[in-house]
């Protein structure tokens, strides 16, 4: 089996659906949750399930992101994972970070990429009157929200819909989509997961 890091920063309902799809003939197990909020509700889940957690509180390090990095890496490189997951992990990681994983660490952001990289993308879909919306999972590059796109899941924006409603169908797409594209990326096929 692949193994597999997952990298949260609160309530781990992505991290929660990949860990749970990694059954059976599923190519990766899960080997670590990883937390840069030691409050993070997503770790009790994770220990729940009998996967190994471990956090870096970022906030002593108060933008010092090499430090917090160097500490980050600990837990992760004794973890030994074949692929990282970012799973609503919201901190930017550096360049030298994520090159330590080039090719082998996937993120989820929730707009169709390249559109809304950043923050309050559900917000600015509806801002600019698009009709459609949707999430991405992609490689991680030293750019942020950038890199290789391996799935996406795409929906109607509605009539009435506000950010919180969009975000809420948005999220059940992601539960579906990161669990696909990480079992297609995980037996070695890049090619793009579509769903709608
Ligand atoms: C998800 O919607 C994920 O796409 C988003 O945060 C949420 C985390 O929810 N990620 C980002 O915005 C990354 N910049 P979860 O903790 O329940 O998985």
């Amino acid at each position: 089996h692949k193994r597999v890091a997952i990298l949260i920063s609160g309530g781990g309902s992505n991290m929660v659906s990949l860990v749970d799809s990694m059954t059976g003939n599923h190519p990766a197990r899960p080997c670590l949750v990883l937390s840069n909020d030691p409050q993070a509700s997503g770790l009790v889940k994770a220990a729940d399930r009998g996967i190994p957690t471990a956090a870096v509180d970022h906030r002593p390090f108060a933008g010092d992101r090499a430090a917090f990095e160097a500490e980050l890496l600990k837990p992760l490189e004794q973890a030994q994972p074949d692929i990282v997951c970012l799973a609503g992990f919201m901190r930017v990681l550096t360049g030298d970070f994520v090159s330590r994983f080039q090719g082998r660490m996937l993120n989820i952001h929730p707009s169709l990429l390249p559109k809304y990289k950043g923050l309050n993308t559900h917000a600015r879909a509806i801002e600019a009157g698009d009709a459609e919306h949707g999430c991405s999972v992609h490689e991680v590059t030293a750019e942020l929200d950038d890199g290789p796109i391996l799935g996406q899941a795409r929906l109607a924006i509605e009539a009435g819909d506000t950010a919180a409603s969009l975000a809420a169908r948005v999220l059940v797409f992601e539960h579906k989509l990161y669990p696909a594209v990480l079992r297609r990326y995980a037996s070695g096929d890049r090619n793009p997961v579509l769903l709608s």
